[in-house]
């Protein structure tokens, strides 16, 4: 039977939390390029979330948008709204955001891009 095993692609993106404070104020979005992937980090009360910096409605970078109280993303072309959470449109007009891993480590702050690999 085949499983599918999760694995990440690690990416460093800053050398300490109080540098990802600096760049990323709360409630601020900044976009980063990670193997050339576009991905919108944000910055919330909750703490830091990244996601794929392309709105699953039509495309638009979500980096450019806004946040709100419900560590959401709001898209700046039509308005949608995506959990941060969970990816889910709070209206499931569309599909889900997708997310990627945020760890805080001791030498950084880091951003994991999943990969999936096929194991028997
Ligand atoms: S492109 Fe983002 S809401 Fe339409």
């Amino acid at each position: 039977m085949e499983q599918k095993q999760v694995r990440y692609t690690w990416h460093k993106v800053f050398d300490s939390l109080a540098e990802a404070r600096e760049q990323v104020p709360l409630r601020k979005l900044k976009q980063l390029v990670l193997d050339g992937r576009a991905v919108c980090f944000a910055h919330t009360p909750t703490g830091f979330f990244a996601l794929d910096d392309v709105c699953p409605h039509l495309g638009y970078s979500l980096s450019k948008g806004t946040t709100n109280y419900l560590d959401e993303v709001i898209c700046p072309w039509h308005s949608y709204r995506f959990s941060m959470r969970d990816g889910r449109e709070c209206e499931f007009r569309t599909r889900k955001a997708v997310l990627h891993q945020v760890e805080l480590r001791e030498d950084g702050v880091f951003v994991g891009i999943e990969q999936t690999a096929a194991t028997t």
